[in-house]
């Protein structure tokens, strides 16, 4: 019979092999085992989507649940229910823990050893609806109260922090600062959310316990990674790959993880007959299937919520050699300046389709993206010249050629011949 297969190309779905995230698992290991005090104690989980916020979540609560830990996860709205659900998250998991111990204690016939009554918890019975915005803080003190008593402590985390409501993540906030800092509680937290949370809800005066604490962003997977993330699963249910395939693959996902588990599911479907392993041809045409999904549920949602400006920026980027691209060698591609096109950059980085790098320069968070925009969308680019451009060849390409045939042109000359700005033929030939 053919074995199922492994990869799991859905948001929030752990994959077979979870690869690349051992720092900030080893770190909430460390926090768990000192306590509140620990700078982990609390964490941020920044990245763009689809590189694995929330199946990093999902293993830190397997970590805490193997502990003991009692796990309280909401994923954060803009409405104005958000502290309730919180706070009803927490009543639920406290009363899970309160119903284990007292089986437990049935079980071994030692009542009254574990002072789990807490004088100042809830009754079982209410919920959010009934809370006043006070019990927020009241639940998570009966909850910490609980993990104490049975010898552990509590982990809350909230996944999407970026869309939370303020004035709830504002209200969390005091609370955690007050029981986790002040008062020693055993609760750790940690939040995941795009990059752009640092622009909304951080952003907020209220907001500075959570401006300061650790930042855990996570990146790409580097190419070992890659390697191990397709070729484990497979080879974990006695299924062979092609080492060629797999280099073929690893390169094609340029270590972003939701292409990973596409490239590596699309592989397996596409092999005839899995007892002669995955072949070339195999991972070939399950690569163009990865980037046809990938088009569908990633990069087309991304570019369709972005503006005529931001458009027109990745449009020009996607022409200039890369994957690194200098913001200056962008304006000029436009005719705009320097500072209007950071602007442009820090709107894209919150977006999460650009990454910042240092010395000015920029590059793509996902390559497939890079190549899509070259493709697709060059018709967006506004400057009439530029409109000329080949999208077959980088721009840069095309100065060069020209400058070798003609040396001793001008700038001008040459920039009427390519379709670019002069200043930036200009650059360009310095460089050569
Ligand atoms: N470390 C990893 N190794 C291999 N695959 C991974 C890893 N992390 C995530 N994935 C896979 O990548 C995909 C996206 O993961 P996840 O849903 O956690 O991303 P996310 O960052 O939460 O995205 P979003 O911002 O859209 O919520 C899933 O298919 C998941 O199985
Ligand atoms: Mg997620």
């Amino acid at each position: 019979m053919r074995p199922d297969n492994p990869f799991k190309p859905t948001f929030g779905v752990a994959p077979p092999v979870l690869v690349g995230r051992d720092e900030p698992l080893e770190r909430l290991r460390v926090a768990m085992s000192v306590g509140p005090s620990h700078p982990d104690s609390t964490m941020l989980i920044s990245s763009p989507r689809g590189l694995g916020k929330t199946v990093l979540l999902g293993a830190m609560h397997d970590i805490a649940r193997e502990n003991g830990w009692v796990v309280a996860h909401v994923t954060a709205s803009p409405s104005a229910t958000f502290a309730g659900l919180l706070t009803d998250k927490m009543i639920r998991a406290r009363r899970v823990r309160r119903d284990k111990l007292s089986r437990r204690r049935v079980e071994t016939a030692s009542v009254g050893v574990l002072g789990f009554n807490v004088g100042v918890g809830l009754s079982d019975e209410q919920t959010s609806e009934s809370l006043p915005r006070l019990e927020m803080f009241t639940a998570m003190e009966a909850l910490a109260e609980t993990a104490e008593a049975s010898g552990s402590g509590v982990l809350v985390t909230i996944d999407e922090f970026h869309n939370a409501n303020v004035d709830g993540a504002r209200e969390f906030a005091h609370n955690l600062q007050e029981l986790s800092k002040l008062e020693s509680r055993p609760i750790l937290f940690v939040a995941a959310g795009l990059p752009v949370m640092e622009d909304t809800v951080l952003a907020d005066s209220g907001m500075t316990f959570f401006q300061r604490i650790a930042r855990t962003p996570i990146g790409p997977l580097t190419e070992l990674e890659t390697r191990l993330a397709i070729a484990e699963p497979i080879r974990d249910v006695g299924v062979g790959i092609d080492p060629y395939a797999l280099t073929e693959a690893s390169e094609a996902t340029s270590g972003y993880p939701f292409m990973v588990q596409l490239v590596g599911y699309h592989s397996w479907e596409c092999a005839q007959d899995l007892a002669n392993g995955i072949d070339y041809n195999d991972t070939r045409i399950g690569i163009d299937m990865a980037n046809h999904s990938m088009e569908l549920q990633v990069l087309r949602p991304v570019w369709r919520d972005l503006s005529d400006g931001d458009q027109e920026v990745l449009a020009a980027m996607s022409l200039l050699e890369g994957p690194e691209v200098r913001q200056r060698d962008i304006a000029d591609m436009l005719g705009k300046k320097p500072n209007n096109i950071n602007v442009y950059v820090s709107r894209l980085v919150d977006a999460g389709v650009l990454t910042r790098l240092p010395k000015g320069r920029t590059t793509f968070v996902h390559e497939a993206m890079r190549r899509w925009v070259r493709s697709h969308q060059q018709h967006l680019i506004r400057s009439p010249t530029l409109s000329e451009v080949s999208s077959k060849k980088l721009l840069r390409e095309q100065i060069t050629d020209a400058h070798h045939k003609h040396p001793n042109a001008t700038h001008k000359a040459i920039a009427d011949l390519v379709g670019a700005h002069p200043s930036y033929v200009g650059r360009v030939r310095r460089e050569l």
